[in-house]
């Protein structure tokens, strides 16, 4: 019986470690899965929604972390998990994407002596101005387990010296959770709700700090935006930090004299899974939409410089458009006059990653 430590903090973490979580849980002779928030995302739409939806159990842990600086934050999750290692003396933990909770935890573990593994592992961006791609390095680094989801990550761990026995191309977890939740999501109402007919609207999404921290990004982005919605209306669930500053840079009028952009509060999962399926095209600047809308086959413009996950560009429906206006508004204008590339499923993005990653953590030799 192994004592696994399941590690989430942040909303990205939690579609993913629900497949794993769900995994152990058939096998209670083999696995005893303990599930730790370190609560690095706390507000009600950023995270207990998400346990609804996603059936998660209560945490049997929570460290209440809260919103602080990079270090502090990090910090504090430290202080706190090596507590919660030193009491349950689990045989493993698992942590999964980029986030402060993921480095957090995995250095944590590494000094005490507790393998990790590492969902989602291997992806890089090159940019090592993203906090994300200080967090991959570092959790790659330390990690015993790396769980690829695409090629390019299996490449990039071998190209940095990693014994390729270590390395376990699974596929993807996130997927997992679209493909199980799917036809719980259509039951969702909220197409209804904010009166939208499918096919009939854009969906944006926006948080990194290079887009939304920077006052000069944001309005480039808002410029385009103001265009498109001339054309097709706009869905933006917005996320607590963009909400912030668009009050700091006084950004609320502008927005608000768009009369076809309309800001929703942050969307739980299946909402949101209804709202991506029935969208015509997304925009965004997030890591996860980009691999959901590829493997829905829905034209997705990233508005950054670059992606860590080349495959949703190679094969999929993503394009990086960066965060000029008018290529921003030229892209939507190719969506709208039926030009965007079809794009296909990416290799093991088939729902069953999660059960590949048990398998091998079955066959794990643990502290
Ligand atoms: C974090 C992740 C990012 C991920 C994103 C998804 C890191 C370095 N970044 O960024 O990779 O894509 O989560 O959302 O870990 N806030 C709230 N309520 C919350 C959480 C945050 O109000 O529940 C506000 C706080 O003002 C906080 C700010 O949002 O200061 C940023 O939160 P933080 O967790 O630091 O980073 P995210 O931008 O959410």
């Amino acid at each position: 019986m192994k004592r696994v430590l399941n590690v989430v903090g942040a909303r990205p973490n939690f579609m993913k470690i629900a497949p794993i979580q769900r995994r152990m849980q058939q096998f209670p002779d083999d696995f005893q899965p303990i599930l730790i928030h370190t609560g690095q995302h706390y507000d009600e739409r950023m995270s207990k929604l998400f346990f609804e939806d996603l059936q998660l159990p209560q945490p049997d842990v929570y460290l209440g972390v809260g919103s602080a600086s990079h270090a502090v934050q990090t910090a504090n999750i430290m202080i706190r998990f090596e507590e919660i290692c030193l009491k349950q003396n689990p045989d493993l933990i698992i942590v999964v994407g980029d986030v402060n909770s993921t480095i957090a935890c995995s250095l944590v573990a590494t000094k005490l002596h507790i393998p990790v593994a590492h969902i989602e592992a291997g992806l890089r961006s090159f940019d090592r101005n993203m906090p994300e791609e200080i967090n991959r390095l570092l959790t790659d680094a330390i990690s015993s387990y790396l769980f690829t989801t695409e090629e390019s990550g299996t490449n990039n761990l071998l190209k940095e010296g990693v014994d390729s026995s270590k390395i376990h191309f699974v596929g993807n977890v996130m997927i997992d959770s679209l493909q199980y939740f799917s036809d719980i999501a259509r039951q969702s109402a909220i197409l209804q709700e904010l009166n939208l007919t499918p096919q009939n609207y854009a969906l944006v999404t926006l948080h990194r700090p290079s887009n939304v921290d920077d006052p000069d990004n944001f309005e480039r982005i808002l410029d385009a935006f103001e265009k498109i919605q001339e054309d097709i209306p706009i869905i933006f669930p917005i996320h607590p930090r963009t909400e912030k500053n668009i009050r700091s840079f006084g950004f609320e009028e502008r927005i608000g004299a768009m009369k076809n952009l309309r800001l929703i509060a942050p969307a739980g999962y299946l909402d949101f899974m209804r709202l991506l399926r029935k969208c015509k095209f997304v925009m965004t600047d997030s890591g996860g939409i980009q691999e959901e809308t590829t493997f829905l086959g829905i034209p997705c413009l990233t508005l950054r410089e670059t992606t860590e996950r080349p495959v949703t560009v190679d094969i999929g429906t993503n394009e990086i458009v960066g965060t000029n206006t008018g290529k921003i508004v030229r892209s939507a204008g190719k969506v709208l006059s039926g030009e965007w590339k079809k794009g296909a499923i990416p290799e093991l993005w088939d729902g069953r990653a999660a059960e590949r990653i048990v398998e091998v953590l079955s066959n794990a030799h643990t502290h």
